[in-house]
């Protein structure tokens, strides 16, 4: 079966007004293979630019919109949250969950990731949830009891058949802005693993599930990476934000 490929662009706290309409003019003419959608996931501010530049140049329809958080609640008294409803106005279909930044820095539980995934699900948007163990987790060999404590509770809260509307990032977190990239082979065991967990509980699912790989990816490393049999893709934080590269990248993803 042919997997959709996704390549998937988190500019976290980066990026600007001319960025967005730079990125959306050079995305423009990058070349994708059948099947390869690409997702761009400025800040929140830049959405609404985001989504009106790419109007403006007709970017096709392989090109969508993502956020980088949202919020469980669906509205109310949250100070300085962004709802999906409010997502959804500025034409986002895709939202990041559980990056390992929030994770560590903003101390996102795997139950509110959980409870993420769902209200994202629940309003259509698709979720692309980041799962990824320490260095010291690997180097004690915890990555799959890591990586199952991460997928669980998001299965429990939303149940399996959901599962197959869910983007599953794997981001080893010490291979993220380091340059240390996890060896073809090292991603594709750990990719693997994951579509096995998520095949003990149904085959079915985790032949659609797309399984997109994070952390360090460029130019140089993508085509090697991507050619691993479970690898869908990638998830791209610094090279993203160089159209050049990020470009290169598009292309070498196959669906
Ligand atoms: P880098 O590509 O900069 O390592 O970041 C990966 C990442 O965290 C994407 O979400």
């Amino acid at each position: 079966m042919n997997r959709r490929a996704i390549v998937a662009a988190n500019w976290k706290m980066n990026g600007s007004l001319a960025l967005v309409n730079s990125m959306v003019s050079e995305l423009n003419n990058v070349t994708l293979n059948e099947n390869v959608e690409v997702v761009v996931c400025p800040s929140f501010p830049y959405l609404a630019a985001f989504s009106i530049a790419s109007s403006n140049v007709n970017l096709p329809t392989a090109f969508s919109l993502g956020a980088q958080n949202l919020s469980e609640h669906a509205k109310g008294a949250f100070t300085g949250e962004v709802s999906t409803s409010m997502l959804q106005e500025f034409g986002v279909n895709y939202v990041i969950v559980g990056h390992s930044e929030r994770r560590s820095i903003y101390k996102e539980t795997s139950t509110l990731v959980a409870q993420k995934i769902k209200a994202a699900l629940a309003a259509g948007l698709q979720p692309i949830l980041c799962i990824g163990e320490s260095e010291d987790e690997r180097v004690a060999e915890q990555t799959n009891v890591v990586l199952a404590a991460q997928l669980q509770p998001v299965i429990d809260e939303i149940g399996i058949e959901k599962f197959a509307d869910v983007v599953v990032a794997y981001e080893p977190v010490w291979a993220i802005g380091t340059g240390k990239t996890a060896s073809p082979e090292m991603a594709q065991t750990t990719h693997q693993f994951i579509r096995e967990f998520i095949a003990k509980i149904d085959e079915s699912v985790a032949v659609k599930v797309p399984l997109l790989y994070g952390g360090s990816v460029n130019a140089t490393n993508c085509e090697e990476l991507f050619a691993q049999a479970d690898i869908d893709g990638g998830l791209i934080g610094g090279a993203s934000l160089k159209a050049e590269e990020f470009k290169i990248i598009c292309s070498a993803a196959k669906g």
